[in-house]
Parts: structure tokens; C-alpha cells; sequence
């Protein structure tokens, strides 16, 4: 199967490389070879760290008949809109990373997939299968709560202003320079970027069809000295948390800072790293650790995705949001 990369910045690299790299189990795996043939990028002349012919124009992708897997990794929200449908109006099997595509227009896209494979297992926590966790592995269970740390950058930012003093100004520096901030760090420290993650969570898990604007969103700016003090003196950590809870027939989806005991796993989830705690009713807590983002991280969820297409090949999709699993549940409005 040929693979068209859109955008080949750090992730869109790694997709390549790791594709070549490990191409003995993957292809093992995937039951056929996957190529990755031809990379968009902005600008041709900068130097790239990846060996397949480079465009700057995405025709090239969407009009070659033989490409059958699109890899959106452009960022925004507009430009990939368009793209991905085009994608999926010409019947290419589409793989995104684009939380906050996800979060505005992900119903409208399944809707325009059909049983073409429209897949974004790297758009939440980067490389933990959470989505594939929700999905599949505990399709037994009602959900009953989803407790996650999904923006690296914050918790980095706060682990350090924490363990450290650091004050916010400096360390919100150094997390950009880290390369794990969005271009726009107002997302993460805003907690949008959490959002949007939660709202696509929301969605696998529950069904619910809700945009950024219709839960409650609180970042974490407005931490002051004394908090991270008064955090300190009664030995907990503060986290900005993603929070989906079952209340009855109705979902609660909030991001916002939170005390956490030190003594509880999820406060235990510090620097860069990406925690999820999911609990199923009869499963009982669940939880999930890992890197939520960085080139190979994210790459190797992208990758999933690839070889999953791959091998259930078309007219057989995953379980899509509509499913909601049975249940008959909606949002709880934010001011509740
Ligand atoms: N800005 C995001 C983060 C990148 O810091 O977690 C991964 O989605």
C-alpha cells in the first residue's frame, strides 16, 4: 500500500523513518508493504531528515490514483479540513493527528468516511493507545469516569514549578523550546488543547457530540506562588486534569487544574509524560502511561492506525463515535 504524508515536520518524519526502520515487522504485521512515497511540505528548501520525494503542492497526494493512505499531520484547522475531505471524497483511507480538527469537525468527517478508514489514534495522548483501549479493549464496560493528564507541556510546566520553584514565565520558555508546545502556546497553557483531546474521548467513550465551546475550560495561568506553596506544604501535586465522568444519564466533561494527593498515581505522572485513568464498571481502574508527544511517540500511534487499515482493509471501520456504546447519554451543560 502507498502512503501520501501531508506535512513533514517532526512527526511526518518519523512516520517515514520508522516505516523504513522497522519495515521487517511491520510489513509482518500489516500482511503487505507499506511505502511511503511522497511527503507535502511548505517550504522544499528546508533541510529534512527523511529520504521519500518531497512536494509543496497536495494535488500531488490527492490526485495520485495509486496513493491509498493519507497521513494528515498539517496542524490547524481549516486547511486540513478541506484536504481530508477531499481525501475521503476520492476514497483514500485517511490517518490523522489533528486533535483540534477532531474537535470541531470529527462527526462530519466519519459521516463523509463511510467504511472508508478515517483514524486518529496519535490525536490524544500521542503515543498511548488510549483510543484503541477505549475502543476495544474494554468494550465490555459502561465507562464510568476518565481521569487523564493529556497535555505534556502543562504538566512539564507545572512539575517543575512544583518540584523546583521555577516560575511560570521561565518555565513556559523552556517547554517551547522543548519543541512540545503548540504554535500557539495559549492552547495548551489555556487548556484547549486538553479539550480537545477529552472531547474526542468523549466522544468513543460516550457518544457525546459537544464542541469546546459547551464545557468548561480552565488553564492553568491564573497558578499562583501561594498555590504551589500551599500544594507543597499538604504534599500534593497540581495537575491539569481532563475529566469525563458519568453522572447518572448525563456526561460531565470539564478541563481544569486540580489538587491531587502525592500519593495517588496520577499525581505521580510528572515532566512530559501523558497519564490516563479509565474506570470501567466491571473492570474496575485502568490506567495508562506514556509519551503525549515527540516524533516517534506520536509516529508509532500513527503507524497503528496504518497497519490496522491494512490489514481490515476497507468496508470494515472501527467502532465509530455514533455507538456511544448503547447508551442513551448526553452532556451535561457546563454550568451545572
Ligand atoms: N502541545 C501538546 C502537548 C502536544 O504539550 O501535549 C501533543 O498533543
Amino acid at each position: 500500500m502507498k502512503i501520501g504524508i501531508i506535512g513533514v515536520g517532526t512527526v511526518g518524519a518519523s512516520v517515514a523513518n520508522i516505516l523504513k526502520d522497522n519495515k521487517d515487522i511491520i510489513t509482518a504485521r500489516a500482511g503487505v508493504e507499506l511505502e511511503p512515497v511522497i511527503g507535502v511540505v511548505n517550504n522544499l528548501n528546508k533541510q529534512r531528515d527523511v529520504s521519500i520525494k518531497l512536494t509543496d503542492n497536495v494535488d500531488d497526494v490527492l490526485n495520485d490514483d495509486s496513493i491509498d493512505i493519507v497521513v494528515e499531520l498539517m496542524g490547524g484547522i481549516e486547511k486540513p479540513y478541506e484536504v481530508v475531505k477531499k481525501a475521503l471524497a476520492k476514497g483514500k483511507a485517511v490517518v490523522t493527528a489533528n486533535k483540534a480538527l477532531l474537535a470541531y469537525h470529527r462527526y462530519e468527517l466519519q459521516d463523509l468516511a463511510g467504511d472508508t478508514p478515517f483514524e486518529y489514534e496519535a490525536a490524544v495522548a500521542g503515543g498511548i493507545p488510549i483510543i484503541n483501549a477505549l475502543r476495544d479493549g474494554l468494550t465490555a464496560n459502561h465507562i464510568e469516569s476518565i481521569r487523564g493528564i493529556m497535555n505534556g507541556t502543562c504538566n512539564y510546566m507545572l512539575t517543575k514549578m512544583i518540584n523546583e520553584g521555577v516560575d511560570y514565565d521561565t518555565i513556559l520558555k523552556e517547554s517551547q523550546d522543548l519543541g512540545y508546545a503548540e504554535a500557539d502556546p495559549t492552547f495548551d497553557v489555556g487548556g484547549f488543547d486538553a479539550a480537545h483531546k477529552l472531547l474526542i474521548l468523549g466522544s468513543i467513550a460516550y457518544g457525546i457530540d459537544a464542541k469546546p465551546e459547551d464545557i468548561l475550560i480552565e488553564g492553568i495561568e491564573n497558578i499562583t506562588p501561594a498555590d504551589i506553596d500551599f500544594a507543597n506544604e499538604f504534599n500534593y501535586s497540581i495537575k491539569l486534569l481532563t475529566i469525563a465522568k458519568k453522572v447518572g444519564s448525563k456526561i460531565e466533561l470539564r478541563v481544569h487544574p486540580v489538587l491531587i494527593p502525592n500519593d495517588e498515581m496520577i499525581a505521580k505522572v510528572d515532566g512530559v509524560m501523558n497519564g490516563v485513568s479509565v474506570i470501567g464498571d466491571k473492570v474496575g481502574e485502568t490506567m495508562y502511561y506514556g509519551p503525549g508527544a515527540g516524533g516517534n511517540a506520536t509516529a508509532s500511534a500513527v503507524i497503528a492506525n496504518i497497519v490496522d487499515i491494512a490489514r481490515r482493509g476497507k468496508g470494515s471501520p472501527m467502532l465509530g463515535f455514533e455507538s456511544s456504546h448503547g447508551e442513551n447519554l448526553t452532556l451535561m451543560p457546563k454550568d451545572e
